[in-house]
């Protein structure tokens, strides 16, 4: 984890999620990246914290987007694509996987293990180490997620996002004491960083920010609104 010590202050880098899910076609995304992009680029602050590495913003859209949103974010430092799953197989006759092999150079970052993904798509623990170890092979940093402490979390795993899977989607955000708490039972090691996601609006995100409860969040439902998304990056 990044930190820069000023004065008698430190300052953690803070990452902001935002996972688009199976929504939004193309034009959709172009104009979701306008407005956003725009408010970044005239944001003073904003950029400041980018420049200076305080913050890290990750787009994750529906991926036959994931070339085109590359290409818009190239001008900006510390803003990157990410992919919302990817395969366990590098390559072969798979027809319709996502490989680590094919995205290597396009994406940053994966998220796997979403707990849609688990429940939907029964993927399990051995299948989701796999797919870790195939991000980490192309040089795709996996965002690994867990429901709870009885999730595995594989070799080598930096970024771990906790997402208790009643609060997904439902308005009910987990209680940023409950997040403190999941966080030591997960026994992380002080070098990983660790996201929260779970309803997260700009109304609440500042309860855990507040005393560096969380590292950042992964937001889905507000994410899919640029100005909502930025009102939350704003916290920072
Ligand atoms: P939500 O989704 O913010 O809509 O609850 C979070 C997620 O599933 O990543």
């Amino acid at each position: 984890m990044f930190r820069v010590t000023c004065y008698m202050f430190v300052y953690y880098m803070k990452y902001f999620i935002a996972n688009w899910k199976a929504n939004k076609n193309y034009y959709e995304t172009s104009v979701w990246l306008d407005v956003f992009l725009d408010k970044v680029k005239n944001d003073k602050s904003l950029q400041k914290s980018l420049q200076n590495n305080l913050l890290k913003i990750i787009i994750v859209p529906p991926s036959p987007f994931l070339i085109y949103l590359g290409q818009r974010l190239k001008e900006f430092k510390n803003i990157y694509p990410c992919v919302q799953d990817l395969s366990m197989f590098e390559s072969g006759s798979y027809t319709g996987e996502l490989t680590a092999q094919s995205l290597q150079g396009l994406v940053d970052y994966a998220i796997i293990g979403h707990s849609e993904r688990r429940s939907t798509f029964n993927e399990t623990d051995a299948l989701l180490e796999d797919k870790v170890k195939m991000a980490q092979k192309y040089h795709i940093e996996p965002i690994f997620c867990v429901r709870d402490e009885k999730d595995t979390i594989p070799n080598g795993v930096n970024i771990i996002a906790y997402e208790p899977v009643y609060s997904i989607g439902s308005g009910n955000n987990e209680d940023p004491i409950n997040v403190k708490e999941q966080k030591s039972r997960l026994n992380l090691s002080s070098k990983m960083t660790f996201v929260y996601g779970g309803s997260v609006t700009k109304d609440n995100a500042q309860n855990y920010l507040a005393d560096n409860v969380v590292d950042g969040f992964l937001i889905g439902g507000a994410s899919l609104d640029p100005i909502h998304f930025y009102d939350i990056v704003k916290l920072a």
